[in-house]
């Protein structure tokens, strides 16, 4: 089995929110090995620590102890080879359906063109055909708005996936 992603002895400790001179430990001892091709899903209750595990896959945040590796190699900074589907609304209002959905590829250096054309692609699959230049205000929430969350990231082809919904 090829491995995507190996998360081992992974704890996080943040400064505690409740009580600032405090130190908060989310998670610890987390040894997670995921296979290139699996799908697997984190399921908890609500402040267990699933998002603060993706955000380690995805390198946005660095383990307070542990190692993390994507497909074999240590994670240095962001998991170029993940996309992140946010828990939390993440388009950018400013930018039309299209340019949220091609900034993925953006800011992989795609060319802009192809980057459009892999874009539009995606938005028609998802049913957003014809909608690539309309804008949505911030805080909505209708099936548009997540139509271009999944394309966006689906259009950026990346190796593994973390989709993140309650
Ligand atoms: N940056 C931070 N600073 C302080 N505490 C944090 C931080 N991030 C997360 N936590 C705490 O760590 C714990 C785990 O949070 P996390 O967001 O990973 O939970 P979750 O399982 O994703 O919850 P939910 O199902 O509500 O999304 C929570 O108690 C949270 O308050
Ligand atoms: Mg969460």
């Amino acid at each position: 089995m090829t491995v995507a992603l190996n998360l081992q002895g992974v704890a996080c400790t943040f400064v505690s929110k409740d009580q600032p001179g405090q130190r908060y430990t989310a998670v610890k001892d987390v040894d997670l090995t995921v296979g290139a091709g699996e799908f697997v899903s984190v399921v908890g209750p609500t402040g267990c620590g699933k998002s603060t595990l993706l955000n380690v896959a995805a390198g946005l945040l660095a383990p307070s102890t542990g190692a993390v590796t994507v497909f074999g190699q240590p994670l240095q900074g962001l998991n170029k080879r993940a996309g992140y589907m946010f828990q939390a609304e993440s388009l950018m209002p400013w930018r039309t359906a299209l340019a949220n959905v091609s900034a993925g590829l953006q800011f992989r250096g795609v060319p802009e063109e192809q980057a459009a054309a892999q874009a539009n692609e995606w938005l028609r699959r998802v049913g957003l055909g014809g909608f690539g230049d309309r804008y949505l205000g911030p805080g909505h929430s209708d099936p548009p708005v997540d139509g271009k969350r999944v394309a966006r990231h689906l259009a950026s082809q990346e190796k593994s996936r973390a989709v993140h919904h309650p």
